[in-house]
C-alpha cells in the first residue's frame, strides 16, 4: 500500500497536469492503489474551482482535491501554503509525506524552489518533483542543481523523464539482461550503428512561447533521447529489477558519450508553418534535429549513435533501431525496440519465399505488448507510484542531467553565432527531411 501522501501540484491548471497527471492519478485510484489518506493540493496563481480542473474522466478525484491560490513570487504565500499542508496532514492517521510537484514553465522553477525551501517546506518528509527541461544549458542546469541543493538533499529531488518510465524503456534493461542471444552480441563487434528516433505528428500547438526558449535539442534530446541512448548503451545490471543500479549504469554510459565533436554537422530544421503558427517571423527555434554521437566505451568504439527527433511529421513513433553488421548484402540485420505506439520488439528476418523459384523475402518476427498484455499503464502512473514509494531509479539524477548537458553544450555554444535552420514541409517523413539535408 502506498504511504499517506499530500501531493502539491504547482501548475495544476496546465497542459501536463490536465493531459497526464490527473488521468494518471485517476487510473491509480481506479486500480484501488491510492493510499487511504491521500490529498492533492492544486496550486494556481488564480482563483480556480474544481470544475475548472476536473473533467468527466478525472471527476473521481474530487474528494481528494483542494485548491489554493498562491502568488508564486510572494514568500508570505508559501508560508500560508505550508500551514494549509500541515493542517491537512494533521487530519491523517499518521504523518504524511509531502510531494511538491512542479509542473510549471522552466523559467519559473528556480525561484519557486527557492521560496519553497525558504518557507521551510523541505523537511525530511518532503520530496521535490521537477519536470524537464532541467535548465536550458549546462550553466543554468548547474545553477538549478545548486539552488535545489541549498534546501533539498539529492535523494529528496526527483527529476522526471517520463520516457524512463515507459514500459518498453523499462524493458530494455530486462531484454538485454535476460536474453543471452542479444546480450552476447550487444557491442560494436556485431552492431554497425544505432538509431534512436522520436517523431511526433503534432506541432508546437499552443506552446509557442515555451518552444522559443527551448527548441527540440533542449526539450527532447537532452532528456528523452539521451536517456534512451544511455539505456541502450549501458552494461546490463546483474539483477535486472534492481532499479537503483539501473540509474548508476545509465550515468556510466552517459559519461562515456563524447560531447558533440562537430557541432556544425548537427542538422536543425523547422517545419514550414512554425513561424506563422508561433507568430515569430524570424524564429530560429528548431523543431527537428538530427545528430550523431560516439561513445568512448570500448564496447561501442566506432559505432555511430544517431539521434533524430522532430515535430509535425507524418507519423508518431519512438523507436530504437539496432543495425547489426552484415557479412553479405542480402542478410537482414535490423532489431527494433518500439517505445510507442504499438509497443513491442521486432526483428527482421530473411526467409526463402515459398515456391519453385529461389527468392528471398524480408519478414519480421515480432512481439507486441498490446497483444499479450492489453492496455499498458501510462508512464505517469509509474512516475507517481515510484515517487510515492521513494523508488528513484526511473528518475534522472543531477549527475545524469549535468552529463547530458555536457554532451550537447558544444552545439549550444556553436549556435550562439552560427545557427543555420533548414525548413521542412509540414507532415514530411523523417526520411524525406534527411534526404533533403544531403541533397
Ligand atoms: N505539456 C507536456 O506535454 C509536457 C511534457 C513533459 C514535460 N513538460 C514540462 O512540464 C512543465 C509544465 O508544462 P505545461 O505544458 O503543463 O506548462 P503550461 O501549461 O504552460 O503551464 C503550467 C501552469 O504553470 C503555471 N504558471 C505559468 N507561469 C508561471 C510562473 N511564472 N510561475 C508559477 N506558475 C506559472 C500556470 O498556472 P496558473 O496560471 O494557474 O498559475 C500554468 O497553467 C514544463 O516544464 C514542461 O516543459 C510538459
Amino acid at each position: 500500500m502506498l504511504p499517506p501522501t499530500v501531493l502539491v501540484i504547482f501548475g495544476i491548471t496546465g497542459d501536463l497536469s490536465r493531459r497526464y497527471l490527473l488521468p494518471a492519478l485517476t487510473a491509480i485510484k481506479q486500480a484501488g492503489q491510492l493510499p487511504e489518506d491521500f490529498k492533492v493540493i492544486g496550486v494556481s496563481r488564480r482563483q480556480v474551482q474544481p470544475s475548472d480542473i476536473l473533467d468527466e474522466h478525472t471527476r473521481v478525484l474530487a474528494g481528494h482535491l483542494g485548491l489554493v491560490k498562491v502568488n508564486a513570487k510572494d514568500p508570505a504565500d508559501y508560508q500560508m501554503l505550508g500551514k494549509e499542508i500541515e493542517a491537512l496532514g494533521s487530519s491523517f492517521k499518521t504523518k504524511p509525506q509531502i510531494i511538491l510537484y512542479l509542473t510549471i514553465p522552466p523559467q519559473a522553477v528556480a525561484s519557486v524552489v527557492k521560496l519553497l525551501g525558504a518557507a521551510g517546506l523541505n523537511g525530511p518528509n518532503v520530496k521535490l518533483l521537477l519536470e524537464k527541461p532541467f535548465g536550458t544549458d549546462l550553466n543554468s542546469a548547474s545553477e538549478l542543481v545548486a539552488e535545489a541543493s541549498k534546501y533539498y538533499q539529492e535523494d529528496q529531488v526527483y527529476r522526471i523523464d517520463h520516457y524512463l518510465a515507459k514500459e518498453v524503456a523499462q524493458n530494455i534493461t530486462v531484454f538485454l539482461g535476460t536474453n543471452t542471444l542479444f546480450r552476447n552480441v550487444w557491442s560494436g563487434e556485431f552492431i554497425e550503428k544505432i538509431e534512436i528516433i522520436a517523431a511526433e505528428k503534432i506541432g508546437i500547438e499552443d506552446r509557442g512561447e515555451l518552444w522559443e526558449s527551448t527548441g527540440t535539442l533542449r526539450d527532447f534530446v537532452q532528456s528523452h533521447l539521451l536517456q534512451l541512448a544511455a539505456l541502450t548503451l549501458m552494461e546490463p545490471c546483474r539483477d535486472v529489477f534492481d532499479i537503483e543500479q539501473v540509474s548508476k549504469h545509465r550515468l556510466k554510459a552517459l559519461k562515456l558519450i563524447e560531447p558533440v565533436q562537430e557541432p556544425d554537422k548537427v542538422f536543425a530544421a523547422q517545419y514550414q508553418s512554425y513561424q506563422s503558427h508561433a507568430a515569430r517571423p524570424h524564429s530560429k527555434s528548431e523543431t527537428f534535429i538530427s545528430l550523431t554521437l560516439n561513445s568512448n566505451d570500448e564496447r561501442w568504439k566506432g559505432v555511430p549513435i544517431h539521434l533524430i527527433t522532430g515535430k509535425k511529421l507524418n507519423e508518431k513513433l519512438t523507436e530504437i533501431r539496432i543495425y547489426f553488421k552484415k557479412s553479405q548484402d542480402l542478410q537482414s540485420n535490423l532489431l527494433v525496440l518500439r517505445i510507442q505506439p504499438k509497443e513491442g520488439i521486432e526483428l527482421d528476418l530473411c526467409v526463402k519465399k515459398p515456391g519453385y523459384e529461389r527468392k528471398l523475402q524480408q519478414l519480421s518476427l515480432s512481439f507486441s505488448y498490446g497483444q499479450h498484455f492489453g492496455k499498458l499503464p501510462d508512464a505517469y502512473e509509474q512516475v507517481l507510484v515510484d515517487a510515492m514509494t521513494g523508488t528513484q531509479g526511473l528518475f534522472a539524477s543531477s549527475q545524469e542531467v549535468l552529463t547530458s548537458w555536457k554532451i550537447l553544450q558544444p552545439v549550444l555554444d556553436y549556435w550562439k553565432t552560427n545557427k543555420h535552420i533548414a525548413t521542412y514541409k509540414d507532415n514530411a517523413s523523417v526520411e524525406e527531411i534527411l534526404v533533403s539535408k544531403v541533397s
